[in-house]
């Protein structure tokens, strides 16, 4: 069934300078309800109000409505509109009670009333006649003048729907995004932290960041006030802010609340989320008490919820407990775009109404840190001593065999099935995360392709390899190198690409140049153990002895250059430390995302 009610009363007082509108002839707001002068809706809470005498009607009926105020003011716009499709314009006409003091204004297809002159006034009443094809809920607005420079556009009145008409859950796809009933403006104060696991439960991001503190701060609390929940999201959001409740920690099948700005205004909803797409805009009579702000390119919005919701049976029951999400993103026309980062996923499921609690989250989900360990393990570090080993240690340990093979060798080969084996489960996991290919995450999951199948070319080519004696060795010899060799760099450009994906973003600048000092410690040991090689270091014994025992072929019987190779020991040992180093201080930060 379609709630399809929405009467709104709008009261718009327009003044350029308060000359221009005195007499309140002012049609061209009939639409907007907004003055369109140089000055901003007033931030502070209306000091005015709009009653009705019933909140049932039926077609040809006559409704009383009151504006009043706890102080004067001095001009006003008042219409009802269709709760259902609040921006179709004016429904019904009106009748005046006092043609001194008020007057209708032709608006579309009804009518507004105005004031008739720039006088002060305390209260208004007219009579709102119901039409014969009145939509079943209607709501009223008004926009109030107080001086000419001190308004409230667009204040929410009672919303009256036709009697045997029940109100339920519109159809969700049929419904625009601007349902709701205008919220009232927020003072400008920042929310407050204050209380945050004592009074209230908050979710922060950063962790423990303060709403009025300089910095940057997404901000959600909620705290229980009888039977129901009072919700304050703030944060830097120029588009809109949200949060989701959900089951698990998947987008999809989730209950979410929205602010989203429209131009100077923020709309807050909820609405219902499918999956992985737009949301379906949900109007229902479960938020109460919305209020919202936007200054300085913060957002902030609060409002109340029931615990249970009866009459809008799409929304969760907050005595469960759910995963908070919590997205920011821009805007076009009003409409939500994708989050420009990952939803910020509290990391334990909370009942909503349960005790407070400062809670924690990331933004970065468990299964693609999983990745990013996986891979920088096996690229940053496996790999590299794999190769050195391959390269620079074939004559160590001559005398020894590990299970019948020669140490340097078994070593190799360890660290290199070691390498594929967390390439292919780390490759695995992003498609099990995105459900599919990631089209928004450039270059990296194209490198990633091409360095798997690098990885898996490699074991392939090793076990079809001509035996060491064989013509073709070389040939194995010069394309394991090869392959190997690009693996690296493309591995090297991938690692970077990667630590600046949306959902695994580390923090910068510092990531990069970890991640950068530990590719020129790596090219920097394999330098100098490469010069070693090649006799440039006279570490050890003479260049002629090196050659002799090349030269010989055996190598159990030649001189034991036992300097040199305590050196490429020593090298490789200062290696491994460093590089652990650089790898654990990533590995740290992944984990503490
Ligand atoms: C509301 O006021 C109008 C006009 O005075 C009157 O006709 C109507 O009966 C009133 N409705 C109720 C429920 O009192
Ligand atoms: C009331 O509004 C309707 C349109 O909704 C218009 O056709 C009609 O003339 C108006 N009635 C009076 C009495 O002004
Ligand atoms: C929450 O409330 C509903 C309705 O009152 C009830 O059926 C449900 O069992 C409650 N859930 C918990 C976890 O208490």
């Amino acid at each position: 069934m379609r709630v399809k009610i929405l009467l709104s009363l709008v009261l718009a007082l327009l003044f350029k300078t308060i000359a221009a509108y005195s007499n309140g002839k002012i049609r061209s707001a009939c639409e907007s309800l907004k003055p369109e002068h140089g000055y901003s809706s007033s931030t502070d809470p209306p000091p005015y109000k709009l009653t009705v005498n019933s909140s049932k009607f039926s077609p040809g009926d006559q409704i009383q409505v009151t504006l009043s105020g706890a102080t004067f003011f001095k001009g006003f716009l008042m219409e009802a509109r269709d709760f259902g499709n609040p921006e179709g314009g004016p429904v019904g006409n009106f009748t005046v009670m006092d043609s001194a003091k008020s007057q209708l204004l032709k608006c579309g297809q009804g009518s507004a009333v105005s004031h008739t002159s720039a006088g002060k006034k305390m209260e208004i009443r007219v009579l709102w006649n119901a039409p014969e094809n009145s939509p079943p809920v209607v709501s009223f607005l008004v926009t109030v003048v107080q001086h000419y420079n001190v308004y409230w556009e667009r204040i929410p009145g009672p919303v009256i729907s036709q009697s045997g008409v029940v109100p339920s859950l519109p159809n969700p796809t049929a419904v625009t995004d601007k349902g709701q009933a205008t919220p009232s403006p927020l003072p400008p104060q920042p929310f407050s932290s204050e209380g945050c696991g004592k009074t209230k439960s908050c979710l922060r991001d950063p962790a423990g960041c303060v709403p009025a503190g300089g910095s940057p701060c997404f901000f959600l609390s909620f705290s229980v006030e009888g039977e129901a929940v009072l919700f304050e999201l703030s944060g830097p959001a120029d588009g809109y802010l949200s949060f989701a409740l959900s089951m698990d920690k998947w987008m999809g099948n989730d209950d979410v609340y929205m602010c989203v700005r429209d131009g100077k205004r923020v709309d807050v909803s909820a609405a219902y989320l499918r999956g992985r797409t737009h949301p379906e805009n949900i109007i229902q009579g479960a938020l109460r008490d919305v209020a919202w702000s936007w200054s300085d390119g913060v957002m902030k919005c609060r409002f109340r919820r029931g615990i249970y919701t009866p009459q809008s049976p799409g929304r969760f029951l907050l005595n469960e407990s759910y995963y908070l999400f919590m997205a920011h993103g821009p805007t076009n026309n009003g409409k939500i775009h994708r989050h420009d980062c990952q939803p910020l996923i509290s990391t334990n499921q909370k009942v909503i109404s349960g005790v407070p609690e400062d809670l924690t989250g990331s933004r970065s989900p468990e299964i693609m840190k999983f990745h990013g360990s996986l891979m920088l393990i096996a690229w940053m570090t496996s790999v590299s001593a794999g190769v050195i080993i391959a390269r620079y240690f074939r004559d160590e340990w001559p005398d020894s065999a590990l299970f019948g093979q020669t140490v340097w060798f078994q070593v190799h080969r360890a660290l290199m099935i070691f390498t594929v084996s967390l390439t292919f489960l780390g490759f695995i996991l992003p498609f099990v995360y995105r459900g599919g290919w990631s089209r928004r995450a450039g270059a990296h999951p194209y490198l990633g392709c091409v360095l798997m199948t690098l990885a898996l070319l490699q074991p392939i080519m090793a076990i079809c390899r001509p035996p060491p004696d064989s013509e073709r060795r070389w040939m194995f010899n010069w394309l394991h190198l090869s392959v190997g060799t690009v693996a690296e760099v493309i591995a090297v450009l991938t690692m970077f690409l990667g630590i600046h994906q949306q959902a695994l973003r580390l923090p910068e600048p510092g990531s990069t140049t970890v991640l950068a000092g530990s590719i020129v410690w790596g090219v920097a040991a394999r330098l100098l153990l490469e010069f070693h090689s090649r006799g440039l270091l006279k570490i050890g014994t003479s260049n002629s002895t090196d050659q002799e025992a090349i030269l010989s072929g055996q190598p159990g019987q030649s001189v034991r250059d036992d300097k040199g190779s305590q050196f490429r020991k020593v090298v490789l040992t200062v290696f491994l430390c460093g590089n652990i180093g650089f790898l654990s201080v990533l590995l740290y930060t992944i984990n503490n995302m």
